[in-house]
């Protein structure tokens, strides 16, 4: 039995989930529900990223204060999280007293090895706003590839990092004018003398080949210093005035401190689960991070190197996914071109949009363009006409002729063999997070069975003298049924839920080849709707 720590990024307090958020903690959530189900203990931990420019605004626009913005969202996350089945061992926010702590103690550290500064800089502010501009509300064309609107701290064509200064011809994003450059003094981390250290974390680490490489680029062309302080207005923790004067931490120091901090608050809360266990120099416990491609350096060079001066262990490997796409264009707030979670709920449910983002999911990282007219045909033509009816169309004979109780023999044990021999393959994909794989090999699994029962025609039985031939070939159908759900049931829960309900017994990995014989289920109600197409022109 493994022990694993899986954590989601935090996403922002300051708006709604939206579907490129659940993407990833669709992703996580089926990991962690497999490997549970084989028998690993799989702590699932998330909170809210509190802090930044973007809440301050927020606030200022509301008229209401950061903290009350916080603990709103706070509960709409939550809420939002758990109507797709997604449900955090725990879930906290940044901003709080151990995080605090943690954010001071690092500082100190890198003072007491010598590895702060202080510099001038020039930075972007917005005159119309009065306020300087962090990277992700700058747009400008990328000072590398020169492809136009990019991010002022990273660009998403040609995954550079660069100074916001650098970027050209740059455009506030709040205001939509054009910034102009001023001068402020900024706190300095010296991140360079981990190089080395950093290089052997991700030559050893579990990661993605893309992301391997990516990181090693990043060593090269960006490793000096990183600047952790930001002016008023900002909402975050004060840096002490023995560093520098009325800055704040920059939201991403405290926040994947966080990660460390909300593990804390956990372990208080549960008194079993013991910190050092996990975060102690060579645990042999695992950690994994899933994040998008677009957060990757902070997660990849700067969070281990926050890591190696607190004397934590490093994480054992990160799981980067693509993005959730509109129109070709990124799902965002900042963009405001997002589909929020409330919205997809009003008309469709959580399993499809679980089922849909797994057969598109895989260890590469690509990004997923949602596109509703291929949705509602992998649903309805895919999972519904071969799977869900499968149930319907053989409850029929057990419910009319055998009184809803299933034979005692199989009508043929290799062929229900066929699909238990199935199980290392399908629970590799999903521990190598290749779900799209899990998908297509149960398709064809759809399709083996459908042309059973279309070769075989239960329905041309005679009931004279092939009774106990219908008998146990629908049981035999319907155990197969089971095995499919059990592999199915980290991705739709909700449908499993129901079939768990409907063949009256739980669906348990171990559990696989014990077929349920002379077994009374319960009556068949209806497992799944087809999805209406109709939805798409209103959506
Ligand atoms: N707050 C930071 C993360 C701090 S982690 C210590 C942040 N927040 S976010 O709300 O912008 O994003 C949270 C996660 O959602 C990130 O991993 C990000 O990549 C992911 N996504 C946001 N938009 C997305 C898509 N359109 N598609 C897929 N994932 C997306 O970054
Ligand atoms: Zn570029």
């Amino acid at each position: 039995m493994k022990n694993i720590l899986v954590t989601c990024a935090f996403p922002y307090s300051n708006g709604l989930l939206h579907l490129g958020h659940l993407l990833e903690h669709i992703q996580a959530d089926i990991w962690v529900r497999f490997n549970r189900m084989i028998g690993n203990k799989v702590y699932f931990l998330c909170s809210d990223d509190s802090h930044g420019t973007a809440i301050i605004l927020e606030s200022k626009k509301l008229g209401i204060s950061p903290e009350d913005i916080i603990s709103n969202m706070y509960l709409k996350h939550k809420n939002q999280f758990e109507k797709f089945n997604i449900f955090h061992d725990f879930y906290f926010n940044t901003n709080n007293r151990i995080n605090y702590f943690y954010s001071l103690l690092l500082l100190n550290n890198f003072n007491f090895k010598k590895l702060l500064n202080k510099k001038v800089i020039n930075q972007f502010f917005d005159k119309k706003k009065n306020i300087f501009l962090p990277d992700r509300l700058l747009r400008g064309i990328c000072p590398r590839c020169y492809k136009k609107d990019q991010y002022g701290d990273f660009c998403e064509n040609c995954n550079s990092i660069y100074n916001s200064y650098e970027l050209i011809n740059p455009i506030s994003y709040l205001s939509n004018t054009v910034p102009v450059l001023r001068k402020s003094e900024h706190l300095f981390v010296n991140i360079n003398i981990f190089k080395k250290k950093i290089y052997k974390w991700i030559c050893v680490s579990f990661l993605q080949d893309e992301v391997r490489n990516q990181l090693i680029k990043f060593l090269d062309y960006k490793f000096d210093f990183w600047n952790i302080s930001r002016d008023y207005p900002y909402f975050g923790f004060k840096i002490s005035n023995k560093y520098i004067e009325n800055k704040y931490f920059y939201v991403w120091w405290d926040a994947l401190l966080g990660y460390i901090s909300t593990f804390k608050y956990f372990c208080n809360k549960n008194g079993f689960i013991f910190f050092n266990d996990f975060w102690k120099e060579n645990s042999n416990f695992e950690i994994y991070h899933f994040i998008g491609k677009d957060i990757l350096y902070f997660h990849g060079i700067l969070w281990p190197i926050m890591l190696d001066i607190l004397k934590f262990r490093k994480p054992s490997g990160l799981i980067v996914h693509g993005h959730v796409l509109l129109n070709k264009m990124k799902m965002s707030k900042s963009l405001g071109n997002f589909v929020s979670v409330d919205k997809w709920l009003k008309y469709f449910d959580s399993d499809s949009l679980r089922y849909y983002f797994s057969t598109k999911l895989s260890y590469k990282i690509n990004d997923i363009n949602l596109c509703l007219n291929d949705f509602i045909k992998t649903i309805n033509s895919d999972f519904i006409n071969k799977f869900i009816n499968i149930a319907s169309r053989i409850y029929f004979f057990i419910n009319k002729y055998f009184n809803n109780f299933l034979s005692k023999k199989m009508w043929n044990i290799n062929f229900y063999n066929f699909f238990i021999s199935k199980s290392d393959l399908i629970s590799n994909y999903f521990l190598n997070f290749d779900y799209y794989k899990v998908i297509f090999e149960i398709n064809i699994f759809f399709d083996i069975l459908n042309k059973c029962i279309n070769e075989e025609k239960p329905w041309n039985m005679n009931l004279n003298f092939e009774r106990n031939k219908l008998h146990c070939f629908c049981t035999t159908i319907l155990n197969i049924f089971r095995v499919i759900s059990i592999y199915l049931l980290p991705i739709v829960p909700n449908i499993c839920n129901k079939i768990e309900k409907f063949l009256n017994c739980k669906l348990i990995w171990k559990n696989l080849n014990i077929p349920i014989l002379n077994h009374r289920i319960l009556n068949y109600s209806i497992l799944y709707k087809k999805l209406d197409k109709s939805f798409i022109y209103n959506f």
